[in-house]
């Protein structure tokens, strides 16, 4: 099957996910914030039109304080898609998230700084962003990864990065009762929420942050390897969700800028 132009689902894959669809038709967009990190590439995943964006470039090109994220969500929506699942590596903050477990989180803190995090310099468009996921995308990704046990919920933590947390930061997360720690879930979700898009992450914990134990301490390798190791298991479920995913959104996403006077036209 050829791939149609309008895909309204797409897979943002995390490190070490740079490649989702088999017969991608790869699209070049530019958007009023730039290109975004790579061309997208447009497949279908069981018959479904498919869009898919590696955050960090195809060669791995962005690091998490780099990524052209207004670009990224703008482009996808100017392709169609009006669903996002967004895979990322994360590292644990309690001892019961070690690596190789999924965690589908239903909150946010955001530690970053200096990130450019909205659409909306001029006016006052202010989003409800009290639940940043889609609950209803949330809910299918925990079903798709039912086999694989997955934690329902938990707060993930977004620092700017790029080095990894001191053990005292670390500590201090951990002891709010937050859950995983990551670069790059921030400002992602609140730019799909301005854009109205449907977005849910799937977190996968990579490694124990600084502060679970004085043992733990965090390498990029180490995030890497684990990734890696269960790429496949992430790409095979995502297949599944994607697939079985409706299109009528009756969920609250799509009406988050009901009643705004948008100072832009949304793509
Ligand atoms: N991504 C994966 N593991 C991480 C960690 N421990 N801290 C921040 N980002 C991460």
């Amino acid at each position: 099957m050829s791939a149609s132009p309008r895909p309204d689902v797409a897979v943002i894959g995390g490190s070490g996910f740079y490649t989702f669809l088999e017969d991608p038709q790869e699209i070049e967009v530019d958007t009023p914030y730039g290109k975004p990190s790579a061309p997208i590439s447009v497949g279908t995943v069981e018959g479904r039109s498919v869009a898919f964006l590696p955050r960090h470039g195809a060669h791995h090109d962005f690091p998490a304080h780099k990524v052209p994220y207004r670009a990224n969500l703008w482009a996808l929506r100017s392709l169609g898609v009006r669903q996002v699942l967004a895979p990322c590596a994360v590292g644990g903050l309690q001892v019961e998230y070690g690596p190789g477990t999924f965690l589908v989180p239903d909150q946010l803190v955001d530690r970053t700084s200096g990130r450019q995090q909205t659409y909306y310099d001029t006016g006052a468009i202010h989003v409800s962003f009290s639940d940043p996921y889609c609950a209803r995308l949330r809910g299918h990704l925990l079903n798709g990864l039912a086999g694989q046990g997955p934690v329902d919920g938990g707060t993930m933590v977004v620092v700017e990065g790029p080095r990894f947390s001191t053990r005292a930061e670390s500590k201090w997360y951990a002891d709010q009762g937050w859950s995983v720690i990551n670069m790059t879930g921030h400002p992602e979700a609140v730019l799909a929420r301005e854009l109205a898009l449907c977005y849910a992450t799937v977190a996968l914990v990579t490694d124990y942050d600084a502060g679970v134990d004085e043992a733990s301490s965090v390498s990029m390798d180490a995030v890497f390897q684990v990734f890696a190791e269960h790429t496949d298991t992430l790409k095979k479920l995502l297949s599944g969700v994607v697939a079985g995913l409706g299109d009528d959104r009756d969920c609250s996403c799509s009406h988050a800028l009901d009643g705004m006077n948008l100072p832009l036209t949304l793509p």
